[in-house]
């Protein structure tokens, strides 16, 4: 199985090898000088200065390997870019990435949406179209090899691979703003059927039932949050759906758990100053109900 990172492997190899075949070449010579000229007594060896000839070739020999190196290094990026290396495998699943300070957001073609959680499936090519709500944001995922920036009203694509099942860590790698270091990701690989199981579930509007949907209705929770099927508000905030699913919370701040969740909700602006999220005054009893209807929102 191949992976994205196969092209730039390859290139490392290459360039190794040149590398290691100069560095034995020099070595040899050095060793085959000491011991020929290693006595004194010995007569000088000729003399080459201004040697025109010599000269050129050693500007020269350096000048076309780097040439080669250089190359060889656009075919790879070229490679990279285009995806290559993916021709065949299955058609790529396209998601649309959408940055924000300080969350991403992840569209999928069926209707799904998630935050700060990212499934793909393992072993098919996945194309993320990339789109920045605010400034510029940059999505890596250092050990699927994939880095891009994600520029407000230019749509930049990149395509992200892995052959085997895993969670893998990412976060925004473009400093933008007070918390920059908290926009995390999680990448989750899985088999294809599984992914199309989650996919579908995710797609699926809210079935969950309880008190807590008439807090968030009759306060300014709509105001920045959907519910599908259940709570009409706008995508400013992360889309809630299946917020009990996540992971984490908060662009990575906070593990998910009813507790975080009640944490988060009462004071946003103690675990993540200068969020969106405003604190909404609710009593303890409304803010249990509202977790209790988050957390069952799987
Ligand atoms: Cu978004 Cu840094």
């Amino acid at each position: 199985m191949s992976s994205s990172l196969d092209p730039i492997v390859r290139l490392s190899l290459v360039v190794g090898i040149i590398a290691a075949l100069i560095l034995a070449g020099v070595l040899i010579a050095l060793v085959v000088f000491t011991v020929r000229y290693r006595d004194p007594s010995r007569a000088q060896p000729p003399q080459i200065h201004g040697h025109r000839s010599l000269e050129i070739a050693w500007t020269a020999a350096p000048l076309a390997l780097l040439a080669v190196i250089f190359v060889l290094s656009l075919v790879t990026l070229g490679q990279i870019g285009q995806g290559a290396t993916f021709g065949s495998l299955e058609p790529p699943v396209t998601v649309s990435v959408i940055g924000h300070q300080w969350w991403f957001e992840f569209r999928y073609a069926n209707g799904a949406v998630s935050a700060n959680e990212l499934h793909i499936p393992a072993g098919v090519p996945v194309e993320l179209d990339l789109a920045s709500f605010d400034v510029i944001h940059d999505l890596w995922v250092p050990e699927l090899g994939a880095k891009s920036d994600v520029i407000p009203g230019q749509r930049n694509v990149m395509r992200l691979f892995t052959a085997r099942a895993g969670t893998f860590a990412g976060a925004c790698a473009e400093f933008c703003g007070l918390e920059h270091a908290w926009m995390r990701v999680v990448v989750i690989a899985e088999p294809r059927a599984d992914f199309d199981r989650w996919l579908a579930a995710q797609a699926a509007p809210a079935t969950a039932t309880g008190r807590g949907l008439e807090i968030l209705r009759s306060n300014a929770c709509a105001s920045c949050h959907v519910v599908q099927g259940q709570l009409a508000g706008t995508s400013i905030g992360p889309d809630l759906t299946h917020v009990g699913s996540r992971r984490t919370l908060a662009g990575g701040v906070l593990a998910n758990a009813a507790d975080a969740m009640r944490a988060w909700i009462a004071d946003p602006q103690r675990y993540k100053p200068g969020a969106l999220m405003p604190r909404v005054p609710l009593s303890d009893g409304d803010l249990d109900a509202v977790v209790a209807y988050l957390e069952s929102l799987k």
